[in-house]
């Protein structure tokens, strides 16, 4: 491990020893040794009294005695057979740091005559550090919009060793999307740094954990690492999403208002603000009317207004629902809506009398008035059929869908019965079914109408022919005739008003009615 060596200008001895070589220099009066560092206790560094020209038995007489700056002790001479060697625990790394350069300086120190010889005993790196990063974990916030090629800086590891055993190789755990960009030994100019290979998506992988591992150049290696948490930041990128494109509801016409059509949801896959969503109606149709409203945080559509089968089957409503990113993103959907039929219009029941006088004499299939009916209500429910009560010399005779005749059925006599009166009733196949009458009978008609709260009553002191709707659950009467427009004339509007509700009292029953009387 020491060499010996000749050198210099020549005044001096060589001298050989078995494995070492040492030499001694004149002008600075040096002699050089080296031992590595972390030696154990004992180990052998140099013969000193040898190679500094003393004979062993010498030493003791002339007081042989090793000075050293500081550190003298870790090094001792074996005054029995002048050896140098190991005394106690050398760290390079404590004595020098990271110099390039250390050694142990000593002053070997004889008397009578006095000399002094200097000893320089070089401490060489041995790979006992290994590579150590600052931290346990390097945290990494990236956001999932950064493009390939993006480069993120990673703190290094050190190494409190020398040259190649402090010559440091990185690699990163096995994965997809990062690779490692490292510092190159001639050059320092590049860091080390992730670097990403693809596309990040967020909403399929959020995190990453990573593994760096520095490993030094001594023999054997030795390795440090960092764990590297790669945490990935959202960004706006996802549409908010309804589980459907399509909704389809089917409502009863007449449901109460602010009834729930539907409960929509809108899902999206980003995080944070970027995922709460809001609702807004862009249209309905038909008419775009709004009859509808949705709540714009939960997403509940209600019923405003009332729904009528016989004005609109069918509603059209296209929803949106928009994040609340940067910018925001929106997605759509469409709510269907069928309004079903309910038995809510009673069959109305229009009569055209060709006259109401009859003569007795008039034969059988004698065609006394014609009768249609109608209802608004549609399947069964606006199926009408007609009956005609009491039992008299009439009969009703269908002449068509919903278009009957009121014939006479077989041979009067007025001596008998001068007059007759017939109740048409039309009912509809609703359940359960509405039904409509209003009582025909020959002569000068009087007509009395009233609803069942008493708040329309009139008479018209005309002959006319009357049609009248009854409904049982107590809603308006309609009454009409085929030659009174629904908007009265200036004329029926004064006799309305002369005649006020005095024929109410006239009324047997609590249904509504409209009757001819003479
Ligand atoms: C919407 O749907 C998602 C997923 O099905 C669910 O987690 C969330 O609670 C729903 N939101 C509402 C307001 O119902
Ligand atoms: C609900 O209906 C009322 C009456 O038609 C209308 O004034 C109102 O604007 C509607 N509400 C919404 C939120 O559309």
């Amino acid at each position: 491990m020491v060499g010996f060596q000749r050198r210099g200008l020549g005044t001096l001895r060589l001298l050989l020893s078995l494995l070492l070589l040492a030499y001694w220099e004149t002008g600075s009066g040096q002699l050089h040794y080296s031992v590595p560092e972390e030696a154990k206790h004992g180990t052998f560094v140099g013969r000193i009294a040898q190679d500094l020209g003393l004979e062993l038995t010498e030493l003791v007489p002339r007081l042989f005695r090793v000075a050293s700056k500081g550190r003298g002790d870790l090094l001792e001479v074996n005054l029995q057979n002048g050896i140098l060697f190991v005394n106690g625990r050398i760290d390079r790394e404590e004595l020098c740091r990271r110099s390039a350069e250390c050694s142990l300086h000593l002053e070997v120190i004889v008397d009578r005559p006095l000399q002094v010889f200097h000893v320089e005993v070089e401490v060489k790196d041995i790979n006992d550090n290994p590579p150590v990063f600052s931290l346990k974990e390097q945290k990494l916030l990236i956001y999932e919009s950064k493009q390939p090629e993006s480069r993120f800086p990673l703190e290094g590891a050190s190494d409190a060793d020398i040259e190649e055993n402090a010559v440091l190789a990185y690699r990163l755990s096995q994965n997809e999307y990062f690779s490692l960009e490292s510092p190159t030994n001639s050059k320092q100019t590049k860091r080390l740094s992730l670097v990403l290979k693809k596309s990040l998506d967020r909403e399929k992988i959020p995190e990453f954990n990573l593994l760096l591992t520095a490993t030094d150049g001594g023999k054997p290696e030795l390795t440090g690492t960092v764990q590297l948490f790669v945490q990935v930041l959202d960004v706006n990128d996802n549409d908010p999403e309804f589980d459907q494109l399509e909704y389809r509801v089917k409502l009863m016409e007449n449901i109460p208002e602010e009834t729930l059509v539907i409960k929509l949801n809108a899902t999206d896959r980003d995080e944070g603000v970027n995922r709460e969503v809001t609702y807004s109606l862009l249209s309905i149709k038909p008419n775009g009317r709004h009859l509808f409203t949705l709540d714009e945080n939960n997403g509940e559509m209600r019923v405003n207004g009332s729904l009528d089968y016989e004005e609109n089957k069918f509603y059209e409503i296209e929803v949106q629902a928009t994040d609340k990113g940067t910018p925001p993103m929106a997605g759509h959907c469409t709510v269907w809506i069928e309004i079903l039929d309910t038995n809510d219009n009673s069959p109305k029941i229009i009569v055209n009398s060709l006259s109401f006088s009859v003569p007795e004499d008039a034969q059988p299939s004698t065609v006394i008035a014609l009768i249609s009916v109608s209802d608004l209500d549609s399947g069964v429910n606006g199926q009408v059929t007609c009956s005609l009560t009491p039992a008299t010399p009439f009969k009703l005779v269908s002449t068509f869908k919903n278009y009957y005749s009121l014939v006479l059925d077989s041979a009067l006599d007025r001596e008998t019965t001068s007059d007759y009166e017939l109740v048409v009733t039309a009912r509809d196949g609703g359940s359960p079914p509405l039904w409509a009458t209003g009582a025909c009978a020959p002569g000068k008609p009087v007509l009395v109408c009233s609803s069942a709260v008493g708040s329309l009553t009139y008479s018209q002191q005309r002959r006319q022919r009357v049609c009248s709707a009854v409904v049982p659950s107590n809603t308006d009467l309609m009454a009409f005739s085929p030659s009174l427009t629904p908007n009265l004339d200036r004329e029926d509007e004064r006799e309305r008003q002369e005649s006020g509700c005095n024929h109410l009292g006239q009324l047997k029953n609590s249904f509504n009615q409209a009757y001819f009387k003479d």
